[in-house]
């Protein structure tokens, strides 16, 4: 049987990234969940087979089980080792200034559609918390998106939201330690410990960890290494599709990343009343968990404008705004983004109908993964669902997103090019702690210098399309502006839709 998608290399199951986040950090988290969850060995049968043991995934079987299916998730390392366990945890159905574009774009009924999908999965969240007696620091609080100079736009998103029934409402009022020019607030949403919840939501799950699919074939047998699953239904939820022809999502998607810290409260600093996210892309974002305070910023593009003082801007406005508090944790993450800022949800291509995607939340994936289980549930077991088709990865896009599209596609190919090119750097001019691009004995490498004067090689070119990898100096990550892919300074993979290392080619030292 001819195989839809085959592995083509191997990856190593060690990475991490630089820095983890205070999910994974708190010691509470550690000492609940450190338990091994089992590979998979053996042949087996199933309904449904769920690639990806991040939320998505896991809610999505969750919701298949609740309804009698039959399904396991496969997670290649362990459940919440991706997205998940860097994000911030809000639950709202507030995603920016969307309401207003979604309007202008898709119209009344899909605009409705989209707000009462998101504002449903808010309220599942307290329904599945409570139901299951979920311990996950869950609180229902105020979301707040403010602008610092342009009241205008608040107001139009204010009208925009409450035309669709969200519970919105203006305000000039916020616990924010610097004056707003406006507010839009929607109340009773949520927030919580994003790694606990998937914890106490998988313990009737049968989960296979540390099992890397090999490859899909079309009648739906799925090859790993330790054994064969055939299902009637695949669900892929692995943050970015790894499947790239059908469905041609590196031509649909990019990547955005962005940083973040979990500052210790000073006592005389005032905790927030709610959750805040500044409306201008180049702002902050604030929440509280207990005695900290997460504020994130300096989102852009995925291998393209690095900024190398991602910490730095986030320590001086912490230390200006909250003076006496310390930075505890900072880690970073990436989202994949789609052009009309609506996730694909649904059928992976025409050609598989049976194989399923849950992808490009554009960083609102706490609603959006309860969305996409809802929606891929409702789909496998024939239930009617009204808001299916908003969000079908085979939409046509609305006006004003073709660009973003051709952007991804012209990207592609100037950065394929750009192999051809000789690089000038010579491996004495890259500084202790840098790294950069060289050619040597006829071939072109990434080479990391570090402070012992060790040279480390990898060869540039991203093994998902062939484009080329830059080097991230704020993360010491090779990072690929394509689609996103990232790789450590050794040419381990950390992000995909790469799914093996880039060659780790030597490590020397000079003379
Ligand atoms: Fe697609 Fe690198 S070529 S991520």
């Amino acid at each position: 049987m001819k195989p839809i998608w085959k592995a083509n290399g191997t990856f190593s199951n060690n990475t991490r990234e630089k820095g983890e986040s205070i999910w994974v950090q708190e010691k509470e988290t550690i000492s609940n969940n450190n338990h091994e969850r089992k590979k998979l060995t053996g042949d087996l049968n199933i309904e449904v087979a769920v690639i990806g043991g991040g939320l998505a995934g896991i809610l999505t079987a969750y919701m298949l089980q609740q309804r009698g299916v039959s399904v396991i998730v496969l997670e290649c390392f362990e459940i919440g080792s991706g997205i998940t366990r860097n994000t911030t945890g809000k639950i709202t159905s507030q995603h920016g200034l969307i309401y207003q574009r979604l309007l202008r774009y898709k119209g009344e009924e899909r605009a409705r559609a989209y707000a009462a999908a998101n504002q449903r999965a808010v309220q599942k969240y307290e329904e599945v918390i409570n139901q299951l007696h979920i311990e996950c620091d869950y609180s229902k609080l105020s979301n707040y998106i403010f602008s610092l100079d342009n009241e205008n736009r608040i107001q139009q998103e204010v009208q925009a939201a409450k035309r669709l029934g969200l519970p919105a409402s203006l305000t000039r009022e916020t616990k924010l330690p610097f004056q707003v020019k406006a507010a839009i607030r929607f109340e009773n949403q949520a927030q919580f410990h994003p790694i606990k919840f998937l914890h106490g939501i998988s313990k009737e799950l049968t989960i296979y960890e540390h099992t890397k699919v090999m490859e899909i074939q079309k009648d739906g047998l799925i090859l790993t290494e330790q054994g064969n699953i055939r299902a009637k239904f695949i669900v892929i939820t692995t943050h970015y599709p790894f499947i790239n022809f059908p469905g041609l999502y590196f031509i649909k998607l990019h990547q955005e990343r962005e940083y973040l810290a979990a500052l210790e409260w000073d006592k005389n600093n005032s905790i927030l009343d709610g959750m805040y996210l500044d409306a201008d892309p180049n702002g902050f974002t604030f929440r509280n968990h207990q005695n900290y305070l997460l504020l994130g910023s300096g989102s852009h593009r995925a291998g393209k404008q690095n900024p190398e003082d991602a910490y730095v801007k986030i320590m001086e406005a912490a230390s200006k705004w909250y003076p006496g508090s310390k930075i505890k944790y900072a880690w970073s993450n990436q989202d994949c983004m789609t052009p009309d800022k609506v996730p694909y949800i649904g059928r992976y291509s025409a050609s598989t109908p049976n194989i399923y995607v849950a992808t490009g939340f554009n960083k609102w994936g706490m609603t959006g993964s309860m969305v996409a289980a809802e929606i891929i549930r409702d789909m496998i077991c024939k239930i009617p669902n009204n808001t299916e088709k908003v969000f079908r990865p085979n939409r046509m896009m609305f006006s004003g997103t073709g660009f973003m599209l051709k952007d991804t596609a012209i990207s592609t190919i100037n950065l394929l090019s750009e192999h051809l090119r000789i690089p000038k750097d010579k491996l004495r001019e890259i500084e202790k702690g840098n790294a950069g691009v060289v050619k040597y004995k006829g071939q072109k490498y990434g080479v990391y210098r570090d402070l012992e004067d060790n040279y480390f090689f990898v060869t540039t070119k991203c093994p998902h399309l062939g484009c080329s990898l830059a080097w991230n100096q704020n993360e010491m990550s090779w990072d690929c502006p394509c689609h996103g892919s990232r790789f450590d300074y050794r040419g381990n993979l950390i992000n995909n839709p790469a799914m093996r290392d880039t060659f780790d080619a030597c490590r020397r030292k000079l003379k």
